[in-house]
């Protein structure tokens, strides 16, 4: 982990309110694992005062990219961000995602803002030779983020585009109509959704693990400011920031009502 003072090196409008934002943190870049995350000062003068974590979205050269929307006024500050302007970030924070042999084809689901996470494990993946298939879920055309991915099937909310419904049935429909050899779902995207490709990771008896958000303030466990409650473990409670934000789909107990 490093705590750096970076150069913004591109700020790129992506479309409607959401924004690429180039930094340029080659010690980020050489250690940063799929999943994992920065956590960035977004103001020089301290308010918003607390930090805000985004998804490492992809790499290149020296320079790690982040994907954000504007819903506040933290990432409102990240949106006016110049170029040479210096940023203040944490990183690479939290765990990643696991590859591991016991799968044959990966199924990589993001939804929304979700699809942030994706990049770097699609290309590890992707590095690996393992099969890659992969579902983006949008409200509409105009929100759909389908750069560095590979094999995309595409869901909107209001049908602008793809699949019209939400990304888990359409992941629903692509696993009755096709024969996957043994899958594992990656995913990330609002907790509703999470909570859906939970449960339908259960009825196909796949393992998933699910990349989990939730509002932070230190990023590396010393606030506390981050539980999600397990099941399943002696400890009830992990942290987001520091025990995530990958965990298991079936241990999350507000995923799973359980
Ligand atoms: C590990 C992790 C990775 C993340 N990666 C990305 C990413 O790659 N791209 C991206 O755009 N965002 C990402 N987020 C969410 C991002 O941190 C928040 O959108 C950001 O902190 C909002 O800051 P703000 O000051 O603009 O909004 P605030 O003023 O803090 O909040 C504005 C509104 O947004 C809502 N909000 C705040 N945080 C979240 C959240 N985490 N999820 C949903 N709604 C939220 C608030 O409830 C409020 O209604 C990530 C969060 C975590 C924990
Ligand atoms: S944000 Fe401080 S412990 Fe997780």
């Amino acid at each position: 982990m490093f705590h750096l003072n970076s150069a913004v090196v591109g700020l790129k409008k992506l479309h409607n309110s959401i924004y690429c934002l180039t930094i340029r943190a080659p010690l980020i870049k050489k250690s940063v694992l799929p999943g994992q995350f920065v956590n960035l000062q977004v103001s020089k003068d301290n308010s918003p005062l607390l930090r805000r974590p985004f998804s490492i979205y992809n790499v290149c050269n020296e320079d790690i990219l982040i994907l954000f929307n504007v819903v506040g006024n933290g990432t409102e500050l990240l949106s006016e961000m110049r170029v040479n302007q210096s940023i203040d970030l944490i990183g690479p924070l939290g765990n990643s995602f696991n590859i591991t042999d016991e799968f044959e084809t990966a199924l990589l689901v993001g939804g929304g803002m979700g699809v942030a996470s994706l990049p770097l494990l699609n290309a590890a993946l992707r590095q690996r030779n393992i099969p890659v298939v992969t579902f983006v879920g949008a409200k509409n055309k105009d929100y759909l983020i389908l750069d560095y991915l590979h094999d995309v099937n595409i869901a909107t909310d209001d049908g602008s585009k793809g699949f019209s419904g939400n990304v888990v049935s359409l992941v629903d429909e692509y696993l009755k109509n096709n024969k996957v050899p043994n899958p594992k779902i990656f995913s990330c995207g609002p907790p509703k959704m999470l909570e859906s490709i939970t449960l339908l990771a259960e009825k196909y008896n796949i393992h998933c693990e699910v990349s989990v958000e939730s509002v932070m303030a230190c990023g590396m466990g010393i606030c506390q400011g981050c539980p999600v409650e397990r099941k399943g473990t002696t400890n009830k409670y992990s942290l987001v920031c520091k025990d995530g934000p990958v965990f298991d789909s079936g241990t999350l107990k507000y995923l799973n009502h359980g």
